[in-house]
């Protein structure tokens, strides 16, 4: 089978809409057909500083909730970033052979350093696109399934891969990313120009998948719409009914075509109603299954023990290949 790789960093108490739709759906659907191996990316995580009793919690709940949400952890490998070191020590390879200019134009680094300034933000930070590089390439991925705005990074790891290749000899797999149109960018409820995020501004505009159902159906109520009173989809000139639409096909399965035509003739109340019973029917039942989980911590960290293990042993291969190929003498 062909392997699968991608993660998520645990920057946040729980995984949103945007990471459902961009990631997760896909994720489901491609273990059933691929080698996949999922990862909580911890070691990023804390490239912006991070409370360190919030930090191992947070890691904990991502992990259950990629298996509530579908993920099998007895087919599909599903790890923490930091319980496998050759992720840190493939990125220092990486590393040397990044441009300075080449990492310095990468957008996510330019739009997180670009709020406190470029003195806040940290070397881990700039660096972040090749330690993402090297987690996709240890694994030899034939596919990447992400959200656009990972698009650049995924384009940035096939160039280092492509060049580390030309350089010392054929080593790496040069990755593709799949991404899904439809649901490759979620925006934010109350600010529909921006795409929904973990550090979103709004907290009334993002839908957190551990919400309570109460709170889910408030947020899709409260909405930012427009004044012009119709259902139709155009992403720039009415960006917030267009998001709407966008949620309840993917949720559903319609597409946006069929929705507009239902929702002929009906005002925007009968469009959040329908969104809002979509969110809370598919978000629900993983809410349930992740505190379960959490109920039981230990078996928790067993399960991710054990597939740390799966995963160490196809990194330390590859680790072991890079090394032999830029001429590191081996240990004896
Ligand atoms: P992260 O943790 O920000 O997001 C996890 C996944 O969710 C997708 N996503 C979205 N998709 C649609 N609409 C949105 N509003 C939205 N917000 C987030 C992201 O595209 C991503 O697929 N750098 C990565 C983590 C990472 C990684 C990797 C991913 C580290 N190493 C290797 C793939 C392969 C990140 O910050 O994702």
């Amino acid at each position: 089978l062909p392997r699968l790789f991608s993660g998520m960093q645990p920057s946040a108490a729980s995984l949103h809409l945007g990471n459902y739709a961009g990631a997760l759906l896909q994720w489901r659907e491609l273990q059933t057909t691929h080698d996949a191996v999922f990862c909580v990316v911890d070691l990023h995580a804390i490239t912006v500083p991070q409370d360190p009793a919030a930090l191992r919690e947070q890691t904990r709940r991502t992990a259950a909730q990629y298996i509530a949400a579908g993920i099998d952890p007895e087919h599909s490998t599903l790890f923490v970033q930091s319980h496998v070191s050759a992720h840190a020590q493939l990125a220092w390879v990486l590393n040397t052979i990044t441009g300075f200019g080449e990492a310095s134009r990468m957008t996510q680094f330019k739009d997180k350093s670009s709020k406190g300034g470029v003195d806040a933000a940290s070397v881990g930070l700039f660096t972040y696109p090749m330690l993402q590089a090297a987690d996709i390439l240890l694994y030899d991925a034939a596919i990447v399934p992400v959200g656009e705005d990972q698009r650049q990074h995924i384009e940035l790891t096939r160039d280092l891969a492509a060049r580390f290749n030309s350089r010392f000899g054929d080593t790496l797999v040069v990755p593709e990313v799949s991404i899904l149109k439809e649901t490759a960018k979620i925006y934010d409820l109350q600010n529909p120009g921006s795409k929904m995020s973990k550090s979103g501004e709004s907290p009334a505009g993002i839908l957190w998948l551990l919400d309570e159902d109460a709170a889910l159906v408030k947020k899709v109520k409260s909405a930012v719409t427009d004044s012009d009173g119709v259902v139709a989809y155009d992403p720039a000139g009415k960006p917030g009914v267009s998001n709407l639409l966008s949620i309840l096909s993917l949720l559903t399965g319609e597409t946006v075509e069929a929705l507009v035509a239902s929702f002929a003739g009906l005002q925007y109340g009968a469009l959040k109603g329908a969104v809002a019973d979509a969110v809370v029917a598919a978000f629900a039942p993983i809410r349930t299954r992740t505190l379960e989980l959490l109920d039981d911590p230990a078996e928790l960290d067993r399960l991710l023990a054990l597939n740390a293990g799966r995963a160490e042993e196809i990194a330390e291969a590859t680790l072991t290949r890079v090394y032999d190929a830029v001429g590191f003498l081996p240990r004896a």
